[in-house]
């Protein structure tokens, strides 16, 4: 039997209503921050990833999919958002129409890692990134909106862990220092770490090993050897965290595993989800667009991945959903009457769709968010029985009875699920009649 790739996921009906939701108040929430939708590619050359991710990181060295096309050209499935993002700001020259971009996106990535729980090798993630501005004010804006995000889901297991990695003349420095000092311990170190403490010096402080985070312990932290430009910009952050009732702890040895980050970084781990347990991670990458060719500009971002958050929902109990409801079912009672429940069917979900409270209808800029009246019948000529048990385990508010005696005489008979009330309706007037009577009747979609 053939089935999905190890590490790839279906998304089943079944678990869609939960996905659209978090979708939904992604938007919502970017929205109301003012941050635009920006869609790219699924693949980009590999180059791309390389020169902006770093090609000493575990993502470019080991985990990207990356093949040749029948152009010979190398090509990579995007395996994070920052790079595509960046480039297409530089290509699309989107600095020209205004000094500061603020982004969002929602999208499936690729990484060809070890798939264990919330660690998958087709994923997603919500994100943003704001180019155009050093101010710590956006880095503060991009934690609040994901910390608002998490919270809005009912998530509480949360924590927030926050550093400056400084400007990278300052980093220089400090390395040297970290390597003189791990230098002395190099023969207890792991293997992974020894080859790190030439190419990649920062990256030993992300080694899950017990032994590495031992000799870490009095390792001298990158924080405290920051320049002041960084620091000032880092007291603001927490600052604003402070102001707007963000817990949030220091973590010294939060380096992130991609290259281009410069002062701010943070990460929300979840108490929930076992090893794998951030749920998003970000920060500033102020030298990054001109790293990829265009004008000096600043920018600071993050990612979030989608089904770890759904994960941490399901393990804290929270966006548990009521069950999805249709509308109306229509039950044949005559099976000579297919074509006219067809054409009824039809009618009712053309021209039905229930009107949203006027302040919900132009929320996050979608013109319109108009709930589809949804109607349903029986496609496999089942008995009045068994349509009614069909009509009842979908949920329906109203069923629609067509055929009979009442059929004769030009009518219908609608019954009220909730209430059990049933009356007959002229079949000409019905739209009106079903439409008139579900808006009465109507409190939750
Ligand atoms: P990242 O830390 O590599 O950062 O990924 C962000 C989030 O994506 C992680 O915290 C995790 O929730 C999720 N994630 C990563 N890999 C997997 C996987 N294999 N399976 C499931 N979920 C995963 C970035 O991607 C940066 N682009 C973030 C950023 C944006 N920095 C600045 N702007």
């Amino acid at each position: 039997m053939l089935k999905a790739i190890t590490g790839t996921k279906d998304i089943l009906p079944t678990e869609m209503q939960k996905w659209n939701c978090l979708e939904k108040l992604v938007k919502e929430i970017f929205t109301s921050f003012n941050y635009k939708e920006i869609r790219t590619p699924i693949f980009e050359e590999t180059a791309l990833f390389a020169r902006s991710i770093g090609e000493e990181t575990d993502i470019v060295g080991k985990e990207m999919y990356t093949f040749l096309d029948k152009g010979q050209t190398s090509l990579t499935l995007k395996p994070e958002m920052t790079a595509s993002v960046v480039r297409a700001f530089i290509e699309h020259s989107l600095s020209k129409h205004q000094p500061l971009n603020k982004l969002f996106y929602i999208s499936p990535m690729f990484r060809q890692e070890k798939p264990q729980a919330g660690r998958l090798r087709q994923f997603h993630q919500f994100g943003g990134e704001a180019l155009g501005s050093t101010s710590p004010l956006l880095d503060a804006e991009i934690i609040i909106i994901v910390y608002k995000i998490l919270f809005k889901l009912g998530l509480k297991d949360l924590a927030v862990k926050l550093n400056s990695l400084g400007i990278p003349s300052s980093r220089e420095n400090y390395k040297n220092l970290l390597r003189d000092f791990l230098n002395n311990s190099k023969d207890k170190l792991s293997q992974d770490s020894r080859k790190r403490l030439d190419q990649n010096i920062l990256r030993i402080f992300d080694s899950k090993l017990e032994s590495d985070q031992e000799i870490l312990k009095d390792a001298p932290f990158l924080i405290d050897f920051i320049d002041e430009e960084s620091k000032a910009d880092f007291e603001i952050v927490k600052t604003l965290l402070n102001q707007s009732n963000i817990p949030f702890e220091i973590d010294p040895k939060l380096v992130r595993g991609l290259d281009y980050y410069t002062k701010t970084t943070f990460e929300i781990v979840s108490g929930k989800v076992g090893s794998q347990s951030a749920l998003c991670g970000g920060g500033r990458y102020d030298l990054l667009v001109e790293q990829l060719g265009g004008e000096p500009t600043p920018g600071v971002g993050f990612a979030a991945g989608m089904e770890r958050i759904l994960l941490a929902c399901e393990n804290e109990k929270v966006l548990d959903l009521p069950h999805e409801k249709i509308n109306l079912y229509i039950v044949k009672i005559d099976k000579n009457l297919s074509e006219k429940v067809f054409e009824l069917a039809i009618n009712l979900r053309d021209n039905y769709q229930i009107p949203l409270k006027e302040n919900e209808k132009y929320q996050n800029g979608v013109i319109s968010l108009n709930i589809p009246f949804k109607v349903e019948f029986d496609y496999l000529d089942r008995s009045v029985k068994s349509q009614m048990r069909v009509a009842n385990n979908l949920n329906t508010n109203f069923v629609l009875f067509v055929g009979g005696e009442e059929y004769n005489t030009g009518k219908v008979i609608l019954k009220n699920m909730s209430t059990g009330e049933q009356f007959p309706i002229a079949i000409e007037k019905c739209k009106d009649e079903i439409y008139n009577q579900f808006l009465s009747s109507y409190s939750d979609p």
